[in-house]
């Protein structure tokens, strides 16, 4: 039984950070209750050379340090995002620095990537048993000058222990951090962590699947840019490689339009429902552009089955939630997940992989 509804008017009431903070103390107990969990054969799906039980993830952000991965795990999600992580630890932004958009079912963060840093996360991430699919978003020191260092060392100290990795260069809440979108410091940052990745599986170790997480607001010649690069411009590839495994469309936006909420002008990066159409048609237009030849996970506003479907259908392999869990509460995963289960079926799909890219029938390309 979901008890998350009897005792949700309590929890709106928390100031927002100390929310998350219950939860992340809930979930650590053992105490949160386990939703019933769909193990629907058509949602198993290979992606990344990886099994996913499900192809609904939680996305970075909630889960920063590392501390609740398993347990998420066992709400059902299939696989979870953690971090970002930055070198050295932080304490991030002022506070407050999230608010809850109640009427418009979205969120404000401006959190700073407020972690306890690589090394931390590492001795975590070591002690687990590793059971279930866990990816490790890296981001960057506020006061680092040179970004690649940050990314090169958090993959180097933090790749042993992810099943995949991701350059966070798309949150809003680091001075200068989007602008490492841009062709040349992206090809910078990627040529450094690929190094890393080479070297790792010369010495015999497992290179994990590298992603790299892009903003909703990005120009059209900025989305042509970074799917050049993702499929390997300007980078030192091999015959028949990419520059990245995959993308992650998208982090959260500026834009502001179109809601209620008296708080619609604290700063930071908005989420949930009203990401939910800018995020899909980025992800449609990244499908578009990397000729379905890149996994995309999909991100931004999902809160139903139908919205994962339809990102799915867009392009997606994957997807990923957070701010719908605000709302309802970590169960949310699984209710996804069962909802998903029912569209793919409804229409006929006996493996979610074949519903990839569905409304795109000119571009379905080779993705594995
Ligand atoms: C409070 C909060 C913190 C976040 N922190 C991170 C982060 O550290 N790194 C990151 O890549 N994305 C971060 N995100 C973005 C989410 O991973 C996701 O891309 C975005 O919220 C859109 O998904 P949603 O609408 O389901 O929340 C954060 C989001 C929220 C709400």
């Amino acid at each position: 039984m979901d008890l998350y509804p009897l005792i949700k008017p309590l929890i709106l009431r928390f100031d927002p950070e100390l929310g998350h903070t219950f939860a992340i103390l809930a979930l650590r107990s053992g105490l949160m209750p386990l939703p019933c969990k769909s193990t629907d054969a058509v949602l198993a799906t290979r992606v990344f050379d990886i099994n996913f039980p499900n192809p609904v993830g939680l996305a970075a952000g909630f889960d920063k340090d590392a501390l609740v991965a398993d347990a998420m795990l066992a709400q059902g999600f299939g696989h979870v995002e953690v971090g970002s992580v930055t070198p050295r630890p932080q304490p991030g932004n002022p506070k407050p620095r999230l608010f809850r958009l109640v009427e418009d079912r979205a969120v404000i963060n401006r959190m700073g990537f407020n972690n306890r840093g690589m090394d931390a996360m590492a001795a975590r991430l070591a002690a687990r048993s590793r059971r279930g699919i866990v990816g490790v978003n890296l981001g960057k020191n506020k006061d680092t000058e040179c970004a690649v260092d940050d990314y090169v060392k958090g993959a180097r100290t933090l790749a042993p222990f992810a099943d995949y990795l991701a350059v966070n260069v798309s949150s809003p809440n680091t001075p200068g951090l989007r602008a490492l979108q841009s062709r040349a410091p992206l090809v910078e940052i990627l040529s450094g962590v690929r190094d890393v990745l080479a070297d790792i599986a010369k010495a015999g170790g497992r290179r994990p699947p590298l992603l790299l997480k892009i903003a909703p607001d990005l120009t059209p010649e900025d989305l042509a840019d970074i799917a050049a690069v993702a499929l390997g411009a300007d980078l030192d590839v091999g015959e028949g490689e990419t520059g990245v495994d995959g993308l992650i469309v998208t982090n959260t936006t500026w834009a502001r339009d179109g809601l209620e909420s008296a708080l619609r002008g604290e700063q930071g990066g908005l989420s949930g429902a009203p990401l939910m159409a800018a995020s899909t048609s980025v992800l449609a237009a990244m499908y578009r552009l990397t000729q379905g030849r890149l996994p995309l996970i999909g991100v931004g506003g999902v809160e139903t089955g139908a919205d994962a479907y339809a990102k799915i259908r867009a392009g997606a392999s994957l997807v990923q939630l957070y701010s719908a869990m605000v709302y309802d509460g970590p169960g949310v995963g699984a209710k996804v997940v069962r909802e998903l289960a029912e569209c793919l079926k409804a229409d006929g799909f006996t493996h979610v992989a074949d519903a990839v890219g569905a409304d795109q029938p000119d571009v379905r390309g080779t993705v594995s």
